[in-house]
């Protein structure tokens, strides 16, 4: 099928399934997912949106972005890799669902975005979730939340080779309104905190510095933390995470790792340290506290871990004299997209006026500001 014979499939198109899936934020503990740790994330109001239908063929299917304008064609016979990076989320959660052992048939399904893709808002979690959302509700597939989740993760790590942990998926979908989630990336246990920010808000600024060249770094992060492990678990046979040990332990083991490793696995060990602290602030109302824990992360993810970037480090540096701002740092993986601001509400388009130009005038680049808030996970209608 041709470009115009595509579009014109896709004219008038009375959807089955419609499917909202978010992206998300996280408020505190970053590279601490991968390591069997804790982490605060919600998902916010900015959002894919999927409309599936049945195109009575057994195995074809149509896919139609509006964000690219662009449409990519699959078999269900012959799930491999195609050279639009976007289709690769989608046909790995095909592949995730087929190895699962449930099958379906043919379907077409429209692509709208909201979400700034490579801004570590997690563009690629609410694709991978919100596609695999639809094809259980389409198809009657009979698949968990949890499940959803899981495969979301498993394509990602297996068809698009990033090594990424669980927390972007988790969020996406399991996340309530007005609620963050407090998650045990070890047990998967999650407690819903109410996201009391007073006269507070969420405050993204996107660098616009994309930072998906910066996968190669992230899989090797997370191979340093694996080496640390390997280290500490010959003395310590307990030990099968970065999350099972503490401070003393690790300086057990200053000499047999390296200098680096060794700054890699404290800043880990701080984070998770820090995510449990945070919670407990922002249970007592204390935000002063907690935007202090968000500007030691920043410390850490830039000394310790070394995935930040000049961009990120100048758009946190530039909040410090700034009381009307609680704490800020880098969010998601690194190496580039947006800071997290924790901001009174009433200061937010004075600063906004302030910083864009100071940033654009530093680094020649136009960042973004995006007001966010805490929002419920993946949203599925039927008709
Ligand atoms: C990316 C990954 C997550 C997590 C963060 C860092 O967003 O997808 O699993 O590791 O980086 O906290």
């Amino acid at each position: 099928m041709n470009n115009s014979q595509l579009k014109e499939r896709f004219e008038d198109f009375a959807w089955e399934v419609y499917v909202s899936s978010p992206g998300r934020i996280n408020l505190i503990g970053e590279h601490t997912d991968y390591n069997q740790g804790f982490v605060l994330p919600t998902a916010i109001d900015q959002k894919i949106e999927f409309e599936f239908r049945r195109n009575g063929t057994k195995d074809t299917c149509h896919i139609y972005s509006r964000t690219y304008e662009a449409f990519a064609s699959f078999d269900l016979n012959q799930v491999v890799p195609q050279q639009a990076s976007w289709a690769n989320y989608l046909l790995g959660v095909i592949d995730e669902i087929q190895k699962l052992g449930k099958k379906f048939e043919g379907f077409d399904c429209i692509i709208r975005s909201s979400l700034p893709i490579g801004a570590g808002i997690s563009s690629s979690a609410a694709l991978e979730c919100g596609f695999a959302s639809g094809i259980n509700d389409l198809f009657g597939l009979g698949l968990e939340k949890i499940e959803i989740v899981r495969l979301s993760q498993a394509a990602e790590n297996n068809f698009v080779g990033s090594n990424c942990g669980i927390m972007d998926q988790y969020a996406s979908v399991m996340s309530k309104k007005g609620h963050l989630i407090l998650l045990d990336c070890r047990s998967l246990e999650a407690e819903y905190i109410p996201a009391d920010f007073k006269d507070c808000k969420v405050l993204l600024l996107n660098t616009k510095v994309e930072h998906n060249l910066a996968e190669g770094q992230y899989n090797k992060r997370r191979k340093e933390c694996e080496d640390a492990v390997k280290t500490i678990q010959k003395r310590h046979p307990q030990v099968k995470a970065l999350r099972d040990v503490n401070v003393e332990m690790l300086k057990e083991f200053k000499e047999p790792l390296s200098s680096q490793t060794f700054s890699r696995a404290a800043y880990v060990i701080q984070e998770n340290l820090r995510v449990q602290q945070a919670a407990e602030a922002i249970k007592s109302g204390d935000l002063r506290k907690f935007g202090h824990l968000m500007y030691q992360s920043h410390h850490g993810l830039q000394h310790q871990y070394e995935v930040s970037c000049p961009e990120l480090d100048f758009l946190v540096d530039y909040t410090r004299s700034k009381d009307f701002i609680y704490g800020a740092r880098m969010m998601g993986g690194g190496f580039g997209g947006c800071t997290i601001n924790l901001i009174e509400s009433s200061r937010i388009d004075a600063f906004v006026k302030e910083v864009l130009p100071a940033y654009e005038e530093e680094f020649g680049i136009k960042g973004e500001a995006i007001v966010v808030s805490p929002s419920e996970g993946t949203q599925i209608q039927s008709r």
